[in-house]
């Protein structure tokens, strides 16, 4: 056994990692000729010991080479194959500059928030601040205040989601999904003193059937006006000039009386129907009448004003309340109320 046996086992061995075609042949080339066991090289290593000593030397130095040139075939190898299949990959993942970019799509305000600043932005053209209250109210704010005491048959009308009071101490006075914005008359009129000029929009809650332009989860906004003259007329006044800015001249209005327990007198407002203009008896979004109910409204009731602490002699206001949807759905001509609640980005994107 001779130095020149290694250096044609090196050279056999540094063709054949050359030559081999994936990791699993490399590995295999590497176990036959580096294996510490029976590879190739560690025949030769193991026969040092039997030699002279002075060829020992150069022995051991002839293995040592060839462990190297062996070694650094087998890195050479690994780095061309693992380059070769990056490449692969990234052939076969080529992108086509050519292709249109993927449209972004940006959010937009919903159509009802839309309307909410709408509201907003006229009623402070006419001197009237926003702002907001609780939606989750007690009786005394959406009913007793309000004139409606246990038992007055205008709470039928009003039906909504009772909610036993969080703080468990008062079985006797639940809570309540708000039935209309109106609460907030009280509430206001409670912290602050005249004159008040403030809108309020808002979720409220109703056992409903749904329909066209009915839902039992939906928005309203309410308006108060309280000084020392105000008379139905300003009321009339204020409704017409907010209606002139949302519709122009496209809607006719209709006022007419109408019946709450908590203004006296009251009045109805409601404008002619976007989709059948009263022409389709079976319209079903007016319901064949021609008119589409906006709000109810009227001169505050002297009793809700005396549980205040407000002088009647001295301060009236009028109120009024209307369903947001109704309005948004009039401005745009969405036939269905449903359809603000189905997040249908087809729908929702028109506006
Ligand atoms: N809150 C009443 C309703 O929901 C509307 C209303 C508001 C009426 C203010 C008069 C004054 O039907």
């Amino acid at each position: 056994m001779a130095n020149t046996d290694l250096k044609t086992l090196a050279d056999r061995a540094v063709a054949e990692i050359g030559a081999a075609a994936d990791e699993a042949a490399l590995e295999a080339a590497r176990v036959r000729y580096l294996g510490r066991k029976d590879g190739a090289l560690a025949e030769f290593t193991k026969q040092i010991p039997a030699l002279p000593a002075k060829e020992r030397p150069a022995m051991g130095a002839a293995v040592n080479d060839a462990k190297r040139r062996i070694e650094s075939a087998l890195d050479e190898r690994t780095g061309a194959l693992r380059a070769a299949h990056l490449e692969r990959e990234l052939g076969a993942e080529r992108q086509d500059m050519t292709l249109p970019p993927r449209r972004l799509r940006l959010g937009r305000v919903h159509p009802i928030s839309q309307t909410i600043r709408e509201v907003s932005r006229i009623f402070a053209t006419l001197g009237f601040e926003t702002v907001e209250g609780p939606e989750i109210e007690s009786d005394y704010y959406n009913f007793e205040a309000l004139n409606i005491p246990p038992g007055h048959p205008a709470r039928e009308k009003w039906d909504t989601l009772w909610i036993s009071n969080p703080l468990g101490d008062d079985p006797a006075h639940p809570l309540l999904g708000r039935t209309h914005t109106s609460p907030m008359q009280v509430r206001i009129m409670e912290k602050r003193r005249p004159p008040i000029r403030v809108v309020i929009p808002g979720r409220c809650y109703r056992y409903e059937a749904t329909d066209a332009i009915r839902e039992s989860i939906f928005f309203q906004y309410e308006g108060l006006a309280i000084d020392e003259k105000l008379t139905m007329s300003d009321l009339k006044g204020v409704l017409y000039a907010f209606a002139r800015q949302v519709f122009g001249g496209d809607r006719r209005i209709r006022f007419r009386i109408d019946y709450f327990p908590f203004t006296e007198p009251s009045a109805e407002i409601a404008f002619s129907c976007f989709i059948c203009e009263g022409r389709d008896p079976k319209c079903h979004t007016c319901g064949g009448d021609g008119w589409i109910e906006a709000a109810g409204c009227g001169m505050v009731h002297p009793d809700v004003l005396r549980r205040v602490g407000y002088d009647p002699t001295t301060y009236q206001g009028f109120a009024f309340g209307g369903g947001l949807e109704r309005l948004c759905m009039l401005r745009t001509g969405a036939p269905d109320i449903r359809l603000f609640y189905q997040n249908d980005l087809r729908f929702l994107e028109q506006f």
